[in-house]
């Protein structure tokens, strides 16, 4: 496979980059051997060394067992332990010279600005909890976010968080029918909304697509309505009774709004992702181990000092968005930039521009937007002033030695460390990366896995090999707690594969130095542009058009996306498959899921690959799509079927 080709070439490479002297002086862990004690300490005594990072945080109440194991894997972590995450992240800095620090520095699209200190934040948070309270919104609820990237989005959380109400934040890129599918599953109360989105100078109608998505969800009795956009190009409709303006609502408010205390093990959010069937999951995390993980993990992997503006690009609707903007960095007390919209609005520099504006020193990203920026060229980072920056970061999808180095010396310019990080929505927060003071890095491999995990890669025996699939040996205490609703599930993905360790479905190496370099998912599971999607949600979508009679979709590499959507079809007996059925497919892809699912391309055919006994052989079709030589193809039913497909993928 091309990859295994180009991780191959990196293997061989031996480019390696020292942190620069003055940032390792300066950084948290100043020495290898201060490191290497630490991480000894953190495997060979894992529940003396949470318990002592557990102690750098607020606990209403101490937790009696650090680690519970036995109903694995339904870990418990800081058992009896109780908290509140708001806590942590906002009340504890109102005593001490945190307390008017910027918090959150904004910049909306439109180019207006907020900056919110914690003192604000805490005053925010309060009023929309005691306003959400007056609601009925009470501890264990559900309610669904679907916002921009606005402070209120960041409040929102906050508050609902300090209910104790389990907030499933929606990104707002999703259609109707994706919101509907995640308020139904977990049965939320409310949905907190905006008027409009703004995306490179349009306005998305969120409101809308609100009411169309909760048109029959009884179970939703309120919707909150942020004032964003204004816009005059559509109505945006209040519904009497069910429907209320944000502003209305904490107007008046108390500041006060004593925090719940959650027991550890009391959920804290849920987040969906796509897996290998059709129906996404509702990912469960949990209060007390996720808020000392993502705490930890932003204090060491970022090394976030008092001067540092952190600007992490992810959206709050993905895993990223949730622990290194919401809360991580936020427990350190740290001060985050956020931004509300598109990186080339109104031009290609937008990005550099908010870097020199806000002196972001520490920026965190994906390497699609990396390998986006190096196509529009360096002109554009070249304009502006970067040298506030110290660290850079990437995340979300394997990034290529081309794009690290451009990142480097383009963005960095040669004096910043890169810290690939390695994790998943299911981790909680980063699980395998450089320590940028500590690690000499490799353009393309995420390094080393942090405190505590236990990390090595197996093969289907579960003997331990330099090449194969990663899996974790321990528990962490950012580690996923379950699937909402579907514990037989949550057993099946994640810890069928070998007894007791943990599966995360990505393939990776190990090289001579214990370096990982991970090569991507091994199930099917697409990565494009960093978002998660399962080739069966988009097969799923296909077939339920009467015209289709089977659909097969294959994940393949992308330039700029790393990864992209193939999609066979095949029609029934009869139809004639011509662009008036490719355009409502597409329609299909965009109402049902969403934009950023759609395929690259719609191949139809009558000659789908299939064994003898009638399954498609997606194997094949990835190898086609991808032009590689085709791997085994003695089960095949029809060969010559094959052959004929090829051609026409490559005209196509
Ligand atoms: O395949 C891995 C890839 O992204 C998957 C997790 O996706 P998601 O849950 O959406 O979370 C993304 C943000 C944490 C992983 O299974 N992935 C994530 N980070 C990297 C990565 N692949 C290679 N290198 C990374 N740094």
């Amino acid at each position: 496979m091309g990859e295994e080709r180009s991780i191959e070439t990196i293997l061989e490479e031996q480019r390696h980059f020292d942190p620069p002297q003055d940032f390792s002086e300066g950084s948290h862990l100043k020495s290898t051997d201060e490191y290497e004690k630490l991480y000894k300490h953190s495997l060979e005594n894992p529940e003396e060394f949470w318990a002592e990072m557990a102690e750098e945080l607020h606990w209403f109440r101490r937790w009696d067992n650090t680690l519970n194991s036995d109903n694995a894997p339904f870990y418990k972590w800081y058992e009896n332990g109780k908290t509140n995450i708001t806590y942590n992240c906002i009340d504890r800095h109102l005593e001490n010279s945190n307390r008017n620090k910027a918090a959150i520095v904004w910049e909306g699209e439109p180019g207006d600005q907020r900056v919110m200190t914690y003192w604000d934040l805490y005053r925010e948070v309060n009023k929309l909890a005691n306003a959400l309270k007056k609601l009925g919104i009470k501890k264990g609820d559900r309610v669904a976010v679907y916002l921009p990237m606005v402070p209120e989005l960041v409040i929102s959380v906050h508050a609902l968080a300090r209910l104790g109400a389990i907030h499933s934040v929606i990104f707002a890129g999703f259609s109707a029918e994706s919101i509907r599918d995640r308020v139904l599953d977990c049965n939320a109360k409310m949905v907190i909304t905006a008027d409009g989105a703004w995306r490179r100078g349009n306005v998305l109608p969120l409101k809308n697509i609100v009411d169309e998505a909760i048109a029959d969800c009884e179970c939703v009795s309120d919707v909150i309505i942020v004032r964003r956009s204004d816009s005059t190009a559509f109505p945006c409709h209040v519904k009497e009774g069910r429907d209320h303006w944000y502003h209305r609502i904490v107007d008046g408010e108390s500041i006060t709004c004593p925090p719940e205390e959650m027991d550890s093990e009391d959920i804290l959010f849920l987040l969906y992702t796509s897996g290998t069937t059709g129906k996404p999951k509702g990912i469960i995390h949990t209060t007390g181990g996720y808020m000392v993980y993502t705490y930890l993990t932003s204090k060491y992997v970022f090394d976030l000092k008092p001067e540092d503006v952190f600007w992490c690009t992810a959206d709050v609707g993905w895993i990223t968005g949730h622990s290194y903007l919401v809360y991580g960095p936020l427990a350190n007390a740290a001060t985050c930039l956020m931004y509300e919209g598109s990186p080339d609005w109104p031009d290609r520099s937008r990005m550099w521009a908010i870097i020199e504006k806000y002196g972001v020193s520490i920026f965190y990203t994906a390497p699609t937007l990396i390998r986006t920026f190096m196509r529009w060229g360096k002109k554009w980072p070249q304009k502006y002033d970067l040298s506030r920056l110290r660290l850079l970061g990437t995340v979300g999808e394997p990034i290529n030695p081309e794009a690290w180095v451009w990142y480097y010396k383009h963005v960095g310019q040669g004096n910043c460390p890169i810290v690939d990080t390695w994790w998943q929505t299911e981790t909680g927060g980063i699980m395998i990366t450089p320590l940028p003071g500590i690690t000499y890095t490799k353009p393309g491999s995420a390094t080393r896995p942090f405190f505590g995990v236990d990390a090595c890669i197996l093969n289907d025996d579960g003997k331990e090999t330099d090449s194969g699939y990663l899996a974790i040996r321990k528990p962490w205490p950012g580690i996923l707690r379950g699937i909402y609703g579907d514990p037989e599930r949550f057993k099946e993905t994640y810890w069928s594969k070998w007894d007791g360790h943990y599966f995360p479905g990505d393939g990776a190496k190990k090289d001579r130095d214990g370096y990982f370099w991970i090569l991507g998912r091994v199930d099917d599971v697409v990565n494009v542009s960093g978002h998660r999607i399962g080739t069966a949600e988009l097969e799923s979508v296909f077939v339920e058009h009467e015209d289709v009679a089977e659909a097969a979709v294959v994940g393949v590499g992308h330039k700029i996306k790393g990864q992209g959507l193939i999609a066979f079809v095949s029609t029934v007996e009869g139809v004639d498959f011509g662009p008036s059925l490719e355009k409502e497919l597409v329609e299909m892809v965009a109402g049902k899921i969403g934009k950023f699912a759609l395929p690259e391309k719609i191949i139809f055919t009558a000659d789908m690959p299939k064994t003898r006994s009638g399954k498609i052989m997606r194997r094949l079709l990835r190898d086609l799509a991808e032009g590689n030589t085709m791997g085994n193809i003695s089960t095949l039913a029809d060969p010559e079927g094959l052959y004929k497909l090829k051609a026409k993928y490559e005209e196509a």
